[in-house]
C-alpha cells in the first residue's frame, strides 16, 4: 500500500513524540511492505512564529493532498498572551473545523502492567475498556457570539439537531461493534443544548434496539468514571464535556501520556493526535512519553487505511515493552529504571523488528 500522511509536529513535546511515532510508522511500513510518504507542515505556535498564522494555507493544502494527518500538540507560554486569532490552539480548532472532523474517538484501556502507576485501586482500574466519543466541531468551542464586553465576556453553546444526530449515530454504531452499551452524557437538568441532545438519543435508540442506553449528567459521571470506570463501554458527549472527561479518564490508565485519539468524519480521512498537550514544562528534555502518539499511529493505520494487522502489531509492541518493565518518567515508580523518549521508542522498534526476524 502507498499512502500520503501529513505530519504536524507543533509545539513543546509535540516534535519529540512525533519523531518517535514517525520512526515506529516507518518500521511498520518496512515490515509490512507499505510506503508512507510524509509531508511536514507547521501548526500552532511554530506556525505563528514562521507564518504569523496558527494554521497557514500551506498546511491546509498539504493536508488536503494527504490520506491522513498525524499531529503532535500545540501551545505554550510563549504565545499565551496573544490575541485569540493568534493563539496556537486556534490552529487546532480550525483544522478540526476545516476538515469537518466531528467525531473524536478517545479509547481508554487499563493496561495491566501500568495498573500500579494509577492512583486508583487495582480492582477499580482493571478491566476498564471504554471509548469516549467526543463531538469535536460544535458546542461552546465554536458558538457565536463570543466576545469580551465592557464588563464581562460571552461564550455561546450552540448545537443543531443535525450536529447532534451525526455524532450520536456514530456512537450507536460503535457501541454495536463493542459491548453494546451506550452512556450519553449531558447536563439536561440545566442546558437547552443538553435537552436537545437527550431527545436525539431517545429518538435514535429505536433504530438500535440491540444497544443498551443510559443517560447520565456530566457532574455525576465525572464521579462514576473514577469510582466505577469498568461500568462504561461507549460514552458519547458534547465537545467540552468530552474534553474534560477524557483527561480525567487518563488517571485510570496511569498517565495522560498513553491516551491516543482519532478525529474522523465518516470517510477514510482522519486526524490522529495524542489526547495530551504540549507539556511545556518537560519539553526539550527528551523525557516525554511517546506512547499516546505511537498508539495514535495505530489508530491512523486502522481507521484511515484499514490496516488492522499493522495497528495490532503496534499495540502489541507497546504493551510488550510495558510488560517488560520499561517506562518513561511519567509512569515509573520507585525502583524502576527510567527511560528517555528515544530509549523507550527503541524498545518498541526492537520489539517490532525482532518479531519480524523471528517469524
Ligand atoms: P498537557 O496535556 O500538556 O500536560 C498536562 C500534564 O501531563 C503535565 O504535567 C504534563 O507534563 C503531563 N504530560 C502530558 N503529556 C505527557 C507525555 N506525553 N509524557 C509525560 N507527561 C505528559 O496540558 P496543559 O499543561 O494543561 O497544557 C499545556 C499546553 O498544551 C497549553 O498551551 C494547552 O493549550 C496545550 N494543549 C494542547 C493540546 C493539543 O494540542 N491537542 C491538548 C491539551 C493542551
Ligand atoms: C484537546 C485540547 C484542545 C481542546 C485545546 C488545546 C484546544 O485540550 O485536544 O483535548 O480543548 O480540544
Ligand atoms: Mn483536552
Amino acid at each position: 500500500m502507498e499512502k500520503k500522511i501529513t505530519v504536524l509536529p507543533g509545539d513543546g513535546i509535540g516534535p519529540e513524540v512525533i519523531a518517535s511515532a514517525v520512526e515506529v510508522l516507518q518500521v511498520v511500513g518496512k515490515r509490512f511492505n507499505h510506503t508512507f510518504h510524509l509531508a511536514y507542515g507547521a501548526i500552532g505556535g511554530a506556525a505563528i512564529d514562521q507564518y504569523n498564522n496558527p494554521l497557514p494555507d500551506e498546511t491546509i493544502s498539504l493536508c488536503e493532498q494527504s490520506d491522513a494527518v498525524l499531529l503532535g500538540a500545540v501551545g505554550g507560554p510563549k504565545w499565551d498572551q496573544n490575541t485569540p486569532e493568534l493563539r496556537p490552539e486556534k490552529g487546532l480548532l480550525r483544522i478540526r473545523k476545516h476538515f469537518d472532523l466531528f467525531a473524536n474517538l478517545r479509547p481508554v484501556m487499563a493496561i495491566p502492567s501500568l495498573l500500579g502507576a494509577s492512583p486508583l485501586k487495582k480492582e477499580v482500574a482493571e478491566n476498564v475498556d471504554l471509548m469516549i466519543v467526543r463531538e469535536l466541531t460544535g458546542g461552546v468551542y465554536f458558538g457565536e457570539p463570543r466576545m469580551r464586553t465592557d464588563d464581562g465576556a460571552i461564550d455561546t453553546t450552540v448545537y443543531s439537531r443535525k450536529e447532534v444526530e451525526r455524532i450520536v449515530e456514530n456512537a450507536f454504531h460503535l457501541a454495536r461493534l463493542r459491548k453494546g452499551r451506550l452512556c450519553s452524557v449531558d447536563k439536561a437538568n440545566v442546558l437547552e443544548t443538553s435537552r436537545l441532545w437527550r431527545e436525539v438519543v431517545e429518538e435514535m435508540k429505536k433504530r438500535f434496539p440491540d444497544v443498551q442506553v443510559e443517560h447520565h449528567l456530566v457532574d455525576s459521571v465525572a464521579m462514576k468514571l473514577i469510582t466505577n470506570p469498568s461500568h462504561f463501554d461507549v460514552v458519547v458527549t458534547e465537545n467540552m464535556f468530552g474534553d474534560i472527561l477524557s483527561d480525567e479518564a487518563s488517571v485510570i490508565t496511569g498517565s495522560l501520556g498513553v491516551l491516543p485519539s482519532a478525529s474522523i468524519r465518516g470517510d477514510n480521512f482522519g486526524l490522529y493526535e495524542p489526547v495530551h498537550g504540549s507539556a511545556p514544562e518537560i519539553a526539550g528534555q527528551g523525557v516525554a512519553n511517546p506512547a499516546a502518539t505511537i498508539l495514535s499511529v495505530a489508530m491512523l493505520l486502522k481507521y484511515s487505511f484499514g490496516l488492522k494487522e499493522e495497528a495490532a502489531e503496534i499495540e502489541r509492541a507497546v504493551n510488550a515493552v510495558f510488560e517488560d518493565g520499561y517506562f518513561t518518567a511519567d509512569l515509573a515508580r520507585d525502583g524502576d529504571r527510567v527511560l528517555t523518549t528515544s530509549e523507550w521508542t527503541n524498545k518498541v522498534i526492537n520489539e517490532i523488528d525482532t518479531s519480524f526476524v523471528s517469524e
